[in-house]
C-alpha cells in the first residue's frame, strides 16, 4: 500500500465534508432558478424523487468503491483488478477539471458580490453585465478563490478539508436560517412560499423531469468520483448507508431551504420567478437595496457570504479529486500537487472567465448563441456526469458485482443483508440508475450537440 493516506477523523467530519461538496452553487444559485423555470413545486417533487430513488444508490456505490480500495477514482478501479475500467476514473478526473474551471469563475463572482454588498453597492445588480466583463476584477476574484481552495486542500484530509468543513458548514447553516427567518417576515412572503410549495402537477413535463434529474445528479456531486475520493478516506467502522442518507438529506435540505428563503424575497418585489441564471446576481441586490442601507448591507453581505462558503466546500472537493490521483498514482507530494493542479485549472478556466462579456468570440462561442462557459457545462455537467454515473453503476452491478458491494457495506452495517436499504440499492444500481442515466446521456448529447430535441 502507498504512503500515508489521510483519513477523516470522525464520522461527522466526513459527513460535513461530503455534504459540503454536495451543497454548493448548485443548491443556492441553480436550484431556485431551475424551480422558477420548471414551474415551482412540481419541479421540487420530481427533484426529491430522483435524489432518493436514483441518486442515493449511486452515492452508496461511489463511497463503497472508495472505501474498499482506499484509492482515488483511477486507482480504485485498478485496485479492484479491473484495469480496463480505469478510464471511468480518468473520465471523472477530466470532468472534475472542467467543472472546477468554470465553477471557480462563478464562485469568484459570488465572492466579488460579497465585497460589493459590504461596501453597499447595490447597483451592482444592474451592472451584472459590466461586472462579468471586467476581466481584471473577476480574474482577481477567481484567483483568490482558487488560492483559498488550494490552501485548504494543501492542508490534507484531516487538517485541511475536514477542518474547513467543520467551520464552513455550521456557519452556512447559521446564515441560511437567519436569512430564512428574515425572508418569511417580508410582505408577500406567503405568495412566494405558495409558488414554491404547492405543486401544480400539470407542470410536470418531460423537460421538467429532464432538468430535475440533471440538477439532482450535479447537486449531489455524483458521476465524477468525488465521492469515491472522499469515500477512500472513510474508516471501515462507518455505516455507508446512513452516512449517504445524511449527505443526501443535508443537500436536499439546504436546496429546499434556499428556495424557502429566496422566493419570499423575489415575490416581495414582484420580480420574475423565471429570472434565469441571473436571478441571484441581478434581482437580489436590488431587493436588498429596498431593505434600507444598514439592513440591506447586512442581509446582502450575508447572502453572498453564504454563497461563497457553499461554493468553497465544493471547489475543495473538486480539486481533491485530481490531487488524490496525482498523489496516489504518481507519488508527488500533496503540497506540490495541489498548487500545480490549481494553477493549471485556473488557466483552463480563463476562457470561461472571459466568456461573459469580456471577449465577444467566447461570449457567443463559434456563433452558437451560447457562451463558452455554458458549453463547458453542456459537456461536463450535462453529458459527462450522467455518463460517469451510468458507467459506475454498470460497473458496480455487473462487473464488480453486488455481493462485493454488499460485503463492503456490511462491514459498518451488520444488519444490511436482507434490509430494505439493500433492496433499494440493488434496484438502483442494477436497473434504475443505469437505464435512466443512460437515457439522460443520450438525450443530452442529441440535444446539445446535434440539435435533436426528443423531449
Ligand atoms: N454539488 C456541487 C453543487 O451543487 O454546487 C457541485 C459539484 C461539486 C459537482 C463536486 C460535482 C462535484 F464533484
Amino acid at each position: 500500500m502507498g504512503a500515508q493516506r489521510g483519513e477523516f477523523q470522525s464520522r461527522l467530519g466526513f459527513i460535513l465534508a461530503a455534504a459540503g461538496s454536495a451543497v454548493g452553487l448548485g443548491n443556492i444559485w441553480k436550484f431556485p432558478f431551475e424551480v422558477g423555470n420548471g414551474g415551482g413545486a412540481a419541479f421540487v417533487v420530481v427533484y426529491l424523487t430522483f435524489c432518493f430513488l436514483l441518486c442515493f444508490p449511486v452515492m452508496v456505490a461511489e463511497i463503497a468503491i472508495g472505501r474498499k480500495t482506499n484509492k482515488n477514482p483511477v486507482g480504485a478501479f485498478k485496485d479492484l483488478g479491473y484495469h480496463n475500467w480505469a478510464f471511468v476514473g480518468m473520465l471523472g478526473l477530466f470532468c472534475g477539471v472542467l467543472i472546477l474551471s468554470f465553477y471557480n469563475v462563478v464562485a469568484g463572482w459570488a465572492f466579488g458580490y460579497f465585497l460589493e454588498m459590504v461596501s453597499g453597492n447595490f447597483a451592482i445588480g444592474k451592472q451584472f453585465g459590466p461586472f462579468t466583463s471586467n476581466w481584471v476584477k473577476i480574474g482577481l476574484y477567481g484567483l483568490l478563490f482558487m488560492g483559498t481552495t488550494a490552501f485548504i486542500v494543501s492542508g490534507g484530509v484531516k487538517d485541511g478539508i475536514e477542518r474547513a468543513a467543520k467551520i464552513l458548514m455550521p456557519s452556512l447553516l447559521a446564515i441560511i436560517f437567519f436569512l430564512l427567518i428574515y425572508a418569511t417576515t417580508l410582505p408577500n412572503a406567503m405568495k412566494g412560499l405558495e409558488f414554491y410549495l404547492v405543486p401544480d402537477f400539470s407542470k410536470i413535463t418531460p423537460s421538467v423531469i429532464y432538468s430535475a434529474l440533471g440538477q439532482a445528479f450535479f447537486s449531489l456531486s455524483l458521476g465524477m468520483g468525488a465521492l469515491i475520493t472522499y469515500g477512500s478516506y472513510v474508516s471501515k467502522r462507518e455505516n455507508i448507508i446512513t452516512s449517504a442518507a445524511m449527505i443526501t438529506l443535508a443537500d436536499v435540505g439546504i436546496a429546499f431551504i434556499a428556495g424557502l428563503m429566496i422566493f419570499p424575497f423575489v415575490f416581495y418585489q414582484g420580480a420574475d420567478t423565471a429570472g434565469g441564471a441571473g436571478l441571484i446576481f441581478t434581482v437580489l441586490p436590488e431587493i436588498f437595496e429596498t431593505l434600507g442601507p444598514t439592513l440591506g448591507v447586512i442581509i446582502g453581505s450575508l447572502f453572498f457570504l453564504l454563497l461563497s462558503f457553499a461554493a468553497l466546500t465544493s471547489t475543495v472537493s473538486l480539486l481533491e479529486v485530481p490531487v488524490s490521483y496525482v498523489v496516489d498514482e504518481h507519488e508527488i507530494p500533496r503540497n506540490k500537487a495541489v498548487w500545480m493542479i490549481a494553477g493549471f485549472i485556473f488557466v483552463i478556466g480563463i476562457p470561461s472567465l472571459l466568456a461573459n462579456g469580456a471577449v465577444p468570440m467566447l461570449t457567443n462561442f463559434i456563433d452558437t448563441g451560447v457562451d463558452f462557459m455554458t458549453w463547458v457545462q453542456f459537456v461536463a455537467n450535462d453529458s459527462l456526469l450522467p455518463l460517469g454515473g451510468f458507467l459506475i453503476t454498470v460497473f458496480t452491478a455487473y462487473v464488480w458485482k453486488k455481493h462485493n458491494l454488499d460485503e463492503e457495506i456490511s462491514i459498518g452495517y451488520p444488519g444490511y443483508e436482507g434490509s430494505f436499504a439493500q433492496k433499494l440499492i440493488h434496484f438502483g444500481v442494477s436497473y434504475l440508475a443505469p437505464v435512466i442515466l443512460g437515457i439522460l446521456f443520450i438525450l443530452t448529447v442529441l440535444n446539445r450537440f446535434f440539435g435533436v430535441s426528443l423531449i
